[in-house]
């Protein structure tokens, strides 16, 4: 006589262990989002696009870059360097960072070329 509700609770149990593993799965993508939210919050109104702008830096690197000119504290400029590192991986694969001849040429405070901006 029970059997018609007993298999609608462990269908409901099977519905809360998917849940469960979906939500140890979500917390890694979590990370990802608040990086990303970051980036549409903070900086999608001067790039566009979160690509090409780690060109291949190191993380350290980047990291500094975004703490000083955007002072967007330690955490979160760790966040988006990686962030931003993740996202130009995805695209080109294997980094050549330790491949850069230029580096000699112009020491720290070598002049930066002006970035392609794109605006609008
Ligand atoms: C007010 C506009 C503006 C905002 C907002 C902004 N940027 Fe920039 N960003 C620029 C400009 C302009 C450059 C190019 C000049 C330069 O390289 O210093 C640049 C350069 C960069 C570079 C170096 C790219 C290169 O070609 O060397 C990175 C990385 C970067 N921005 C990341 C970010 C991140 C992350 C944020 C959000 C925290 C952000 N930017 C927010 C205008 C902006």
């Amino acid at each position: 006589m029970t059997s018609l509700p007993q298999l609608g609770r462990a269908l409901a149990a099977l519905g809360i262990v998917a849940v469960l593993t979906g939500t140890a799965d979500a917390q890694n993508l979590d990370q990802g989002k608040s990086a990303a939210k970051l980036f549409t919050d903070g900086c999608a109104t001067c790039h566009r696009s979160p690509r090409g702008l780690a060109k291949g830096r190191m993380n350290l690197t980047l990291y500094w870059f975004l703490k000083e000119h955007y002072s967007s504290g330690p955490d979160s400029a760790q966040a988006l360097a990686s962030y931003l590192q993740s996202v130009d991986s995805n695209q080109r694969g294997p980094s050549r960072t330790a491949a850069k001849p230029s580096r000699a040429a112009g020491g720290a405070s070598r002049p930066r070329p002006p970035a392609p901006v794109p605006g609008r």
